[in-house]
């Protein structure tokens, strides 16, 4: 597990050279005329040039042969369902979607897109796909250059190879990698889990405000791989998802030949159960933004294209609070999912790999038995939602459901409105 080294920080600007290699990166400069060890220096830009400093992003690799080195792109036909493939058929119904299935295959050819919106082309925009696979990627790499991917397992770990190095991600971690980087994951066993796909933007820390320098996610707790390189001729496939289909390309070698690299723009790691909770000790609600691991800005400020919330386990204290989350209606879209355990407002109702989808302005809340539960409880301090690991995917966009969602998997519960069907009416009519 010597590979397995990691950078700690989040947006730091990195500097890392695989060990085999000492004196592999340039002491003070990106591009000198001949690198060491005879290397080719490639920029990887993640943002545009004149960003201003924080938000720009990019890299330096310094590699075996430069990423061009490849044949020419053909569509590939090793997907399906997978894309812009939400279409013009809107359904604002509250859905709920049993366990997806495990398909055979590796990591590209189970994915499978639930819902988005937005255009890769515009730069706008967001997807939601569930990932499933039963075997590792063989001389083969995916990069993404539509967005970033933020990839929740649920099932099964994932071993992803990246250009700057390797990152062993576990169910209760979520990694991201982000826009352009190529990569492969390797799995043992069924495996599965979630990705959000951000268009034209990268996620971020949430702003702390009065919270002030410490609390949810730390930076400390972000994990980013250090260089490692593989010197391999092979035939190998670059695959690629572009303004929201997929190519492939052939080259006669391994992209992960990345010896050394600098920069701010790298593929990182986080544990969930490193997340800080801040919640109400007196009484109430703090809305669920409290819960925000990262976001992706949209240009109106405070306006999430995606923001990745988790409801970890805690504690429970508000007094004469109806303690579960309240029944509302949302200018937000709400995508859930479940990595481990029962969700605390459908206990029984949602289980480990799931998923919801409660659409804009469509009402929803705790079921009748969780309603009658938490209304009549004795409240006391006590531990909530432990063993469990609930999640959200909520976007200020109208998210649509692709056909694969709606039909195709044969997952949606066409009887999940019936769980508030029983919730009845307790007013006491005006006092006489
Ligand atoms: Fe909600």
């Amino acid at each position: 597990m010597s590979q397995y080294k990691y950078l700690s920080g989040f947006g730091n600007e990195f500097a890392s050279e695989d060990s085999r290699c000492p004196g592999s990166l340039p002491a003070n400069q990106n591009s000198p005329q001949k690198c060491p060890y005879g290397l080719y220096a490639e920029q990887l830009s993640g943002s545009a040039f004149t960003c201003p400093r924080e938000t720009n992003k990019r890299s330096w690799l310094y590699r075996i042969l430069p990423s061009v080195k490849h044949r020419d792109f053909e569509k590939f036909s090793g997907t399906s369902h997978f894309g812009n493939i939400w279409e013009d058929n809107p359904l604002p119904n509250q859905l709920r979607w049993s366990p997806f299935d495990i398909v055979e295959g590796d990591f590209i050819s189970g994915l499978r897109t639930v819902c988005g919106a937005g255009d890769p082309k515009a730069r706008n925009g967001l997807a939601i796909h569930i990932y499933s696979c039963t075997k590792s990627m063989e001389n083969s790499a995916f990069y993404n250059a539509d967005g970033d991917m933020l990839i929740v397992p649920q099932l099964g770990a994932l071993d992803v190879t990246t250009e700057f190095g390797k990152i062993y991600v576990k169910p209760n971690e979520i990694c991201v990698i982000q826009q352009g980087m190529r990569f492969s994951v390797g799995v043992e066993g069924d495996t599965r889990g979630y990705i959000l796909e951000v268009f034209g933007g990268h996620f971020q820390l949430p702003n702390l405000g009065p919270i002030g320098a410490n609390g949810l996610a730390n930076p400390r707790d972000f994990l980013t791989p250090v260089a490692w390189y593989e010197d391999k001729e092979c035939d190998f496939t670059i695959i690629a998802k572009y303004q929201g289909a997929t190519f492939a390309a052939k080259q006669d070698h391994s992209p992960f030949d990345v010896v050394a690299w600098h920069g701010n723009y790298a593929p990182y790691k986080y544990d969930l159960d490193k997340f800080m909770v801040i919640n109400s000790v007196s009484f109430d609600h703090v809305d669920p933004s409290i819960f925000t691991v990262l976001t992706c800005q949209s240009n109106t400020p405070g306006v999430a294209i995606a923001d990745f919330v988790i409801f970890p386990p805690r504690w429970s204290v508000q007094e004469h609070t109806f303690r579960p989350p309240y029944y509302h209606r949302n200018c937000m879209s709400e995508f859930m999912g479940l990595i481990k355990g029962n969700y605390e407002a459908k206990v029984g109702g949602f289980m480990p790999g799931q998923a919801s989808l409660h659409s804009m302005m469509t009402p929803h809340g705790p079921d009748s038995n969780c309603f009658e539960g938490a209304s009549n409880m004795e409240l006391k301090a006590e531990r909530i939602a432990d063993g469990s690991m609930a999640f959200m995917f909520e976007s200020s966009l109208s998210l649509a459901v692709s056909k694969w969602g709606q039909e195709i998997c044969q997952k949606l519960q066409h009887d999940y409105i019936n769980c508030w069907a029983s919730l009845k009416k307790n007013f006491t009519g005006p006092a006489e």
